[in-house]
Formats: structure tokens, sequence, C-alpha cells
């Protein structure tokens, strides 16, 4: 049921125009996805996603079988009819976020075993139990259980902790059941090249829909991040998408785009716009600052989203200022908009032969400042 379509290939870059299709329906690629950790776009509902051009959302493993539960999603028919959102999910493993958030894990050949973050009950999350919850979940893409290292992380702790993650998307796969579910496997490596390609070549080696790069933008260096990514997506194959997990800034999606990704998630755009961080053309924006007190522009005088059709800098000021829901919702409509038409120009840029040119101005206009 997935299928990937490479449509076009840059020739001065490695950015690549596809699409992806699933039960679910079609995904344009590159493609951002917005975060639906726990069932729900923060703030959102699924008409205000589909007005701001999301094609695909996020949800997390972790979460879902902490709360609600994958057999109470299950008793509504799955992740789509639960949430009503009747386009394509993708759900993480729950490694990430185990690694991230739960307390006192302890890893095993088996599995990974941690306590909740909500009521520090223990939990044993294994490659097989990953794949069973995201089977029940029923989304379009189920990723891999996978071990993130952090960083900086030793090269001999890596090393082992490659070839655990080796074993362990084997046996995701030998769990998998469902057919119309795509299955992705994750390449680690830490910020070691050998590693990196020694990672690659195992997990393609094993035969996935998809290939992501994980383990990054977990505090390294900018360039680092680029670098590795420029060097891993060589080992790739090239009719596979590549996803690259929980990146980034606006900057980050063009400068990975032109090193050979095809798919993005982050909750950037969402958690900004929650704590009044906007992005504008020109770069970002608090909206709480007293200088948009008088202001009757728009958030950005480029952007067609809701918000920005609507309400001014002034407003959105005074509804942050004081509290008000409705400052988050605009704001998150704002900032997926500006995401989601981001990817899509990338696309048309590809399309019309001019992605380095069209990165080139994109950065040079992020950094004039939008305050
Ligand atoms: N999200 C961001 N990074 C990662 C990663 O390395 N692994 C998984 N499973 N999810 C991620
Ligand atoms: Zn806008």
């Amino acid at each position: 049921m997935f299928r990937f379509t490479l449509v076009k290939k840059d020739k001065k870059t490695k950015a690549r125009l596809g699409f992806f299709e699933t039960l679910h329906g079609k995904v344009e690629t590159p493609i951002f996805m917005p975060v639906g950790t726990a069932g729900s776009v923060k703030t959102v509902t699924p008409d205000e996603l589909k007005d701001v051009g999301a094609q695909i959302i996020l949800g997390n493993t972790y979460h879902l079988h902490l709360r609600p539960g994958e057999d109470v999603v299950n008793h509504f028919g799955g992740l789509h009819k639960f949430i009503r959102w009747d386009r394509p999910i993708l759900t993480d493993s729950g490694g990430f976020q185990v690694f991230s958030l739960a307390e006192l894990k302890n890893i095993t050949e088996e599995g990974v075993t941690f306590r909740s973050h909500l009521d520090g009950h223990k939990i044993f999350l294994t490659p097989e139990k990953s794949i069973e919850i995201q089977s029940k979940l029923g989304s379009d893409i189920m990723m891999v259980l996978d071990e993130c290292v952090p960083y900086p992380c030793e090269k001999e702790y890596v090393k082992k902790s490659i070839k655990l993650t080796t074993r362990w998307a084997k046996r995701c796969k030998e769990a998998k059941k469902n057919q119309w579910q795509a299955l992705f496997g994750i390449v680690q490596g830490g910020v070691y090249e050998d590693l990196r390609k020694q990672s690659a070549e195992e997990i393609v080696e094993i035969g996935f829909d998809g290939y992501a790069i994980g383990g990054l933008s977990v505090g390294e260096e900018n360039r680092l991040m680029y670098d590795i990514t420029d060097f891993t997506t060589d080992y790739l194959p090239e009719d596979r998408p590549r996803y690259l997990m929980g990146v980034g800034t606006p900057e980050d999606i063009l400068e990975c785009v032109s090193r050979g990704v095809d798919m993005f998630d982050c909750v950037m755009p969402t958690r900004n716009a929650r704590n009044g961080l906007l992005f504008t053309s020109y770069g970002k924006l608090h909206i709480k600052r007293e200088q948009w007190k008088l202001s009757d522009k728009p958030i950005d005088e480029n952007c067609n989203c809701y918000t920005c059709k609507n309400f001014s800098r002034g407003y959105l000021r005074h509804l942050f200022k004081a509290g008000e829901i409705l400052a988050l919702r605009l704001n998150t409509i704002h900032n997926l908009h500006f995401y989601i038409s981001l990817v899509k120009d990338i696309r048309n840029a590809i399309r019309k032969e001019c992605f380095e040119e069209f990165k080139k101005e994109k950065l040079e206009m992020f950094k004039i400042g939008g305050d």
C-alpha cells in the first residue's frame, strides 16, 4: 500500500521532489509534519490543520500508550477515527520519548524499562510491543524502536548502541503484521561518520519502506548536524523517502533538503507559537513586545494564513499578554502555515529548477530579522 515516487532530482544540490501514497492519501515531499503528540496538534482542530495545508501529522506511541492506551484508541477504530483526521499519520516508536521524557530507564537486549513521566508506573517496551501498539493505533507509517544516544556520547557506547538498534530494527520488521502499514528504519551512530555509515548499511540491508536519520538535533552544533545528514543520505537508497527526525528551524529545513532529506517533524512551530514566538519571512518575531502595541500590521505581510488575513500585531500582542487562549490558537495557525508554505515553496523551487537560488534568498531574508 505504501509507495514512494521520486519525481525529480535537483542538479546542483541533493534536493529531491517526490510523493508517497498511503491508505489515507498522498503526501508530497519535501514535507513538514506537524507534531500531534497525544492525539492533537496542540490548540488546533483537524479542519484548521487542513486549512494550513497539513498533509500528514505525527503521533507518539509513548504518549498514546500511557494515555488513553492503544486499546482505547483501537476501540474507536484506530487513531484516524479517534482524532477525526482522515489524512496520513506517522507514529514514532516511543524510543526517543523514553530517552528524553521517562525516568529511570534500563536498557537490555530485550527492550527498555522505564517509569511513566505521568504517574511513575513501570513500563517495559520491546520492539514487538512498540509495533503492536503502533498496529493498534493504525498509523500509516510506523517507526522502529531505536536507541537515541545523547550528545556527547563515547564512541565505544555508540558502537554497541547501533548494533542493538539494528537487532531491534530486525525484530520490528518481523513483528509487523498489517500489510498496509509502512515501517521505517532509523539510522543512528551519533556524530561518528564511520558508525553512521555502518548503521545506515545495516538498516538498509534489513529493508524498510523509508529511512529516518535519528539522534540529531540533540545539542550538537548546527554545522555538525548538517555534515552528518549530508554524509548519511549518501548511504540511503534513492527510491525510499528519507526522514530527519525532530528537525528543525526553517534554516535547518532548507539546509537539510539540499542534503537529500524528504521529511521533517518538529515541535518548534507549535511550541514557539504558544510562547509568543512567531516565524516570518524576515525572521522571528516576539509578539509580546511593547513595540507592537499600536501596530496594525499583520504578523507577516507575505502570509495568507487566517491569522494574518484578519488580525493585527497589536491585537495579537494584547491577546497574548492577557493570557487569552485565542492567542495560542492564532499563533499556532500562523506558525504552522509558515512551515507548510515553506516546504511547498521548496517543492515548487525544485520543480522549477531554482532551488539553490531560492534557498540562498530565503536564508538571506530570515537574517534581516522580523523584530
Ligand atoms: N525523534 C527525534 N529524534 C529521534 C530519534 O533518534 N529516534 C526516534 N525514534 N525519534 C526521534
Ligand atoms: Zn500568517
